[in-house]
């Protein structure tokens, strides 16, 4: 299987990747870009030193809204690497009631396995295809000599001899299969269940489990075959399935997944700043605060974390943590975490010169995305510069007198705007062109903006 460190991008090229996604945020472009290809070089070097160089973890510092998840998303995506988001709000220490920190750990792995085992189906998909073709094939004209009732139109010259016969209606029948002609047709075929679903609870919840017992228990107990019905075409797709299942080596692909989660892992720890405890306040939830970040040091620093896949060494795992830290600041986290977290980025608010080029420019951008969307109904929207300036302007202003929601206040902007259109298209389809302009949305949104109470509503 590819090593992807062979190809691992400079950091040059991976800011020049996220500019297809992500407007301005240069300095956390940066320093992401750095931290990937330090992990990368620290790898490189020999065992001794490596121990002695500190991961390169960062945390994101800014307000809601301005591109702190969708920069590590992206970073993930055009690494290829696993990735998993969690909040940190959401752990509470051992022994509390709640998630462990180490179930982040679980996640990027079973995120992982997905990944690989994603990839090995397509790569196995024809052949397995191939053997569904058979398989149906097989249920619909037996291959061996069974008599067969021989369908009109193919009597032949060695009529008496069945296999001859037999194997020239199978080559009629394939034909037609592959043309599509009996998609519709019913039949009726086996499939292999799981066998019987359990649940097992451990005491700490289904998900803490370091082992899967349902897993173990199902792997035992023989496999349940299952008579269903469907048309052919369904039963291809589920067959087919079925036997790339059985191509894929799911030990192999287990142990990429985690090689893959240990040397290119990436977790976002989202609101940390929740989890920075004022010392001020010395009692209550503070306690089990600091406790959380105890329990993430290990996993930070490089531990070994059972999952029900295997250990997985968390060495090389980059973690990325992001706050808004209005109340708490980075040094209200314990000193050992942040020493794990050496690299600090502020994140801009984001002005109305940005909202134009978001609303145009990334890959995704907005405007791109309901263009295509009423393409699909035959409708041409166009938006004229003077509308997508009056659109960011109309969000700025909302964001500073109602709340600075970030990029996020373009959707809701939007979906106010084009409301209508997007409702009448399908029945009334009058224009099958739209432009939008200055006047246009200024007409429909200003009264809205005017209106502190309606836009706090609305928009
Ligand atoms: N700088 C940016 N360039 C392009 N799109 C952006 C930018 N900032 C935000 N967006 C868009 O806004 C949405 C929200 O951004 P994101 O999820 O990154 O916010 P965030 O900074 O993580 O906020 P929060 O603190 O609430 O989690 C995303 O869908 C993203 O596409
Ligand atoms: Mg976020």
């Amino acid at each position: 299987m590819n090593n992807f460190l062979e190809h691992e991008l400079t950091p040059s090229q991976i800011v020049n990747e996220l500019n297809n996604f992500i407007i301005g945020q240069h300095e956390a472009k940066r320093a992401v870009a750095i931290a990937l290809r330090n992990r990368w070089r620290r790898q490189q070097v020999e065992d001794k030193l490596r121990e002695e160089i500190m991961p390169n973890n960062i945390i994101l510092i800014g307000p809601t809204g301005v591109g702190k998840t969708e920069i590590a998303r992206r970073l993930a995506k055009l690494s290829n690497a696993p990735f998993v988001k969690v909040e940190a709000s959401k752990f509470t220490e051992v022994g509390y009631v709640g998630r462990d920190v180490e179930s982040m750990i679980r996640d990027l792995v079973d995120i992982s396995v997905n990944m690989v085992k994603t990839e090995q189906t397509e790569l196995v998909k024809s052949k397995a295809e191939d053997l569904a073709d058979e398989r149906i094939l097989d249920m619909l004209i037996p291959p061996v000599k069974k008599p067969v009732t021989v369908q009109e139109g193919v009597e032949e010259q060695n009529g008496n001899d069945e296999s001859y016969q037999n194997q020239k209606t199978r080559e009629w029948m394939k034909e037609k299969l592959k043309k599509g002609e009996m998609n519709d047709r019913m039949i009726e075929f086996d499939i292999t269940q799981p066998a019987v679903g359990m649940q097992i609870m451990g005491p700490l919840g289904g998900d803490d489990m370091g082992i899967n017992i349902q897993e173990i228990m199902s792997s035992m107990l023989p496999k349940k075959k299952k008579k269903r019905k469907t048309t052919i075409s369904e039963a291809h797709e589920i067959i087919a399935q079925e036997e790339a299942q059985k191509l894929i080596d799911i030990d192999a692909v287990q142990k990429e997944a985690i090689r893959r989660v240990e040397n290119s892992g990436i977790i976002f720890i989202d609101e940390i700043d929740k989890i920075a405890g004022g010392s001020s306040k010395s009692h209550g939830p503070d306690v089990s605060r600091e406790g959380v970040q105890r329990d993430l040091l290990p996993i930070v620093e490089g531990s070994n974390v059972n999952t029900k896949y295997g250990v997985v060494k968390t060495d090389h795992v980059l973690f990325i943590a992001s706050g808004a830290f209005h109340v708490a600041k980075p040094s209200d986290l314990i000193p050992e975490l942040q020493g794990r977290f050496p690299i600090r980025v502020e994140l801009r608010s984001l002005t109305e010169d940005d909202f134009v080029k978001i609303l145009t420019i990334p890959q995704n951008a907005l405007l791109k995305q309901y263009s295509a969307l009423l393409d699909s109904e035959g409708v041409t929207l166009t938006f004229e510069e003077g509308g997508i300036r009056e659109i960011a302007r109309l969000a700025t202003i909302v964001n500073e007198q109602v709340e600075n929601i970030g990029a996020r206040r373009l959707h809701t902007i939007l979906t106010t705007l084009l409301d209508e259109i997007l409702f009448d298209v399908p029945d009334q389809n009058k224009s099958s062109n739209y432009v939008i302009d200055g006047k246009l949305v200024s007409d429909k949104l200003d009264t809205l903006v005017k209106n502190r109470d309606l836009s706090k509503y609305i928009l």
